[in-house]
């Protein structure tokens, strides 16, 4: 999705989120050509998720809620996959000195990518379809971004 594109009202939310995700993304790439700093790449890339899926979980998610059929049956969907994503993020914190390392991190490489394509097509174009007004969404989101930051600081 192109950032110049989404109208007004859902750019900064949506645009944060891409952010986020152009970020993860970004680590995915590092830990692949990494050859000795893998542990702390993957250390870096559960705090940047889980950071992420609390901005999503608590605010840009239920600001979603009851728009349209279509959007909850993707927040359902989202809901189940963060569920998983975290079990991943866990297990890569457990795996992080193991052999099980590059395994569980290779899956979680492919698990968010899927989960981030879905929310950037079906979810972002519902939201953008549905012109749902996401301005003071998107300051809640950036305000408990500054307060997460600032306690892993
Ligand atoms: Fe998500
Ligand atoms: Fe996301």
């Amino acid at each position: 999705m192109d950032k110049s594109k989404i109208p007004a009202g859902q750019r900064q939310a949506l645009g944060a989120l891409m952010d986020d995700h152009r970020a993860v993304k970004k680590l995915f790439k590092s830990f692949e050509q990494s050859k000795s700093n893998k542990e702390s790449i993957a250390g870096e890339t559960c705090n940047q998720l889980a950071m992420h899926a609390r901005i999503e979980e608590e605010i840009f998610y239920p600001a979603l809620r009851g728009v349209s059929d279509d959007l909850d049956a993707l927040l359902d969907e989202a809901k189940v996959e963060h569920g998983v994503a975290k079990d991943l993020i866990a297990a890569i914190r457990r795996a992080a000195d193991s052999d099980r390392l590059e395994a569980t991190y290779k899956v979680l490489t492919e698990y968010v990518g899927h989960h981030v394509e879905e929310e950037e097509g079906d979810m972002f174009e519902a939201v953008i379809k549905q012109n749902v007004d996401l301005r003071e969404v998107a300051t809640r989101m950036a305000t408990l971004k500054e307060e997460l930051l600032a306690l892993a600081a």
